[in-house]
């Protein structure tokens, strides 16, 4: 593959792709990311293109597997371009009658679209798709048009042209100046000024400098980072390397968690793809500036993902931050000056250079501006990646984007920011997405997970839970965070076990202020947020639990009793046979009853008992009614009980 010296020869590459890979050609493209192919999207890639050839259509339309659409919920995914019909859960028994009747006879395969819920109307167009239809995918969007693998792609879409404006028509400076004006905050948690501290480590004395692509990505049911690094790695690299250009570094560095195998390969395919088009290593496109990557992957441990633990474990020494100041900027890795960024941060930047940044700044609120991917993810009916203007409504997302909680439940909190983030409640939906409202209404921005709860969730579980998943991933270096947060742990433990008592709540508080004020770092100074947010919103279920015994989500296992109503019971034997305990009395004909000392309250009989008997009863905070009396137990009839009836 030849290098490319100049801008002008960039030019004539991308006119010479476009003639073989132009993206507005008819195309079939199969979502090969990670979601899609733990559903069959290899065999559905492989269907795809064996039936083209078979058919006869390889000269009139190329396939292609891409990185992730976002819609995993309802993956594989098959879109057909230019028309944009879209298909789901396609499998590759599928293909054929996708290649001969959409492809040659121009017809949909009904089947296999969209239905919307509320109309009931199937829907063929991607973009029409309510999923889609509410979305800004400009980071994101491109990811359904590339093969990670093939530059080439990349390039017929603009790839590149950011770099070659930054190096030839712009001098660093210019460069930070207008990432500044675009206002782009970090998309990795603090939501810092990117442009500010692009500058700081610009003007910080030493050499050399460092930048450094931070994909660690802890976060529990968090994957932006990921299918962004799996499906356009491309975007990345050439993010950092206008950084680099900006900074005034000749190396850098992409972190990323060994759990992330495809997005390793697929990164390493686009370095080595880049180097040897020149647009990495030596003399960058003839500009005279030279920048080297190496990729070096973490073992997953979530405190890594903090800048200062992410740099002592790129210098190969354990992993523990270190206190701030001195910032990263000034004194990061190997004591040099350093930049680390997220990696939609870093793929936000050729956008910026690409479009102005006016153009950027024109998108979202006064104080967070452009796009923000969340993974959407929990009691919401469509599960994906999601890419909206910051200043969206949270009820826009949950709703229209997600489609809202499946199974006619009731909308609980959603829980944004990582694990550390907080727990927004019904009456805040309205809220708007930006990283100051956020923190405002006690949670934050994060990286851009979002969990969606519905009723049944106990908020005083969800608090324990994160806790006790922070308290496991403390590095232990200081005490507030290590100690401190297995207290917490422990008293949230026991409230959810109604072994709560009087006073566990004002501990709480202060073992919360001490880890905000005394902590090391951010893990352990924001730690706190879930029991905090959760007190804050849904007090009542703390005191429900503490001083009630009670548990109003009906969750907590300590704190709740099945029974079988008898005057709904139809003996149908279902939830005997089931009982992995044992515990259920009954027979043929014979009303059945839980033995409350043998339930172990695992909910199997309630999960089982069908809808339309809707016999099993769960209660909280309140006694068993007695069992029925022997002599009364035989169901005669249908809704008829025995003697004495
Ligand atoms: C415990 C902890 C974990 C973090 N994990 C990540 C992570 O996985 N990815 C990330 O980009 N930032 C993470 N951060 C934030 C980083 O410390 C840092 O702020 C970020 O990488 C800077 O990039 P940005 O300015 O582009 O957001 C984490 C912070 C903390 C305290
Ligand atoms: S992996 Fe296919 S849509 Fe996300």
């Amino acid at each position: 593959m030849a290098r490319i010296d100049s801008p002008e020869e960039l030019a004539k590459l991308r006119q010479e792709v476009v003639s073989h890979r132009d993206p507005d050609a008819p195309r079939v493209s199969v979502c090969a990311g990670t979601g899609c192919l733990a559903s069959g999207a290899s065999q559905v890639v492989a269907a795809v293109k064996t039936e083209i050839e078979r058919q006869g259509l390889q000269a009139a339309v190329e396939s292609r597997g891409t990185g992730c659409h976002g819609f995993c919920e309802r993956g594989p995914i098959i879109v057909i371009d230019p028309e944009e019909i879209c298909y789901l859960q396609v499998t590759p028994d599928d293909v054929p009658e996708i290649i001969s009747r959409t492809l040659k006879d121009k017809q949909v395969v009904e089947r296999l679209l969209y239905v919307d819920p509320a109309a009931g109307e199937k829907v063929t167009r991607e973009s029409d798709i309510p999923f889609y239809k509410h979305q800004q995918r400009l980071v994101f969007g491109p990811n359904r048009k590339i093969d990670p693998k093939n530059i080439e792609d990349y390039l017929a879409i603009g790839g590149y042209r950011a770099l070659a404006r930054a190096l030839f028509e712009m001098s660093p400076e210019q460069v930070i100046e207008e990432v500044k004006r675009a206002n782009l905050r970090g998309r990795g948690g603090a939501g810092f000024p990117t442009g500010i501290k692009w500058e700081a480590a610009r003007n910080a004395p030493g050499e050399p400098k460092y930048v450094v692509v931070n994909c660690d990505e802890g976060d529990p049911g968090a994957y932006m980072d990921r299918s962004l690094m799996e499906g356009n790695p491309y975007s990345v690299l050439e993010g950092l390397i206008i950084g680099a250009y900006a900074i005034g570094a000749n190396e850098g560095f992409v972190y990323i968690r060994q759990e992330y195998p495809l997005a390793v390969e697929n990164l390493g395919v686009a370095i080595e793809r880049a180097e040897e088009h020149g647009l990495l290593g030596p003399d960058i496109l003839g500009s005279g500036f030279d920048f080297e990557v190496k990729v070096h992957r973490g073992a997953g441990a979530f405190v890594c993902g903090e800048e200062t633990a992410l740099l002592m474990s790129l210098e190969g020494v354990a992993g523990e931050p270190r206190p701030r100041p001195p910032y990263p900027a000034v004194k990061g890795l190997w004591g040099r000056p350093t930049n680390i960024n997220n990696v939609e941060t870093w793929a936000t930047v050729p956008l910026i250079i690409n479009r102005g940044a006016a153009a950027f700044a024109s998108i979202g609120t006064e104080g967070s501006k452009g796009t923000k991917i969340f993974s959407l993810v929990g009691k919401i009916t469509n599960t994906g990646l999601v890419e909206v203007p910051m200043g969206i409504t949270l009820r826009d997302i949950v709703f229209n984007i997600g489609g809202g909680i499946p199974g006619g439940k009731k909308f609980k909190a959603v829980q944004t920011g990582g694990p550390s983030g907080g727990c927004i409640p019904e009456d805040q939906l309205d809220l708007k997405v930006d990283f100051d409202e956020l923190t405002r209404a006690g949670s934050m921005m994060g990286s851009g997970g979002m969990i969606v709860m519905d009723q049944d969730t106990c908020m005083v579980d969800v608090a324990r839970y994160f806790i006790n998943f922070l308290t496991d991933e403390s590095c232990g270096k200081c005490l507030p965070c290590r100690e401190g947060l297995r207290q917490m742990h422990s008293i949230l433990t026991k409230i959810t076990e109604g072994k709560g008592k009087e006073g566990d709540i004002e501990l709480l508080e202060q073992l919360s202020e001490v880890a905000r004020e005394a902590s090391l770092c951010a893990l352990g100074k924001t730690a706190p947020n879930p029991f905090l947010s959760t007190f804050r919103y849904f007090k009542g279920e703390y005191e429900a639990h503490i001083k009630d015994r009670r548990c109003p989500a009906l969750s907590c296992k300590a704190l709740i009793s099945y029974y079988i109503d008898p005057e709904k019971c139809t003996a149908c034997l279902l939830c005997l046979k089931r009982c992995p305990d044992n515990a259920i009395d009954g027979g043929k004909k014979k009303i059945h009853i839980i033995d409350q000392d043998r339930c172990t309250n695992c909910g199997t009989c309630f999960d089982v008992c069908p809808s339309h008997f809707d016999a099993v009863r769960k209660i909280s905070g309140e006694p068993v009614p007695p069992p029925i009396p022997e002599d009364r137990r035989t169901v005669v009839k249908k809704g008829k009980r025995g003697a004495g009836q």
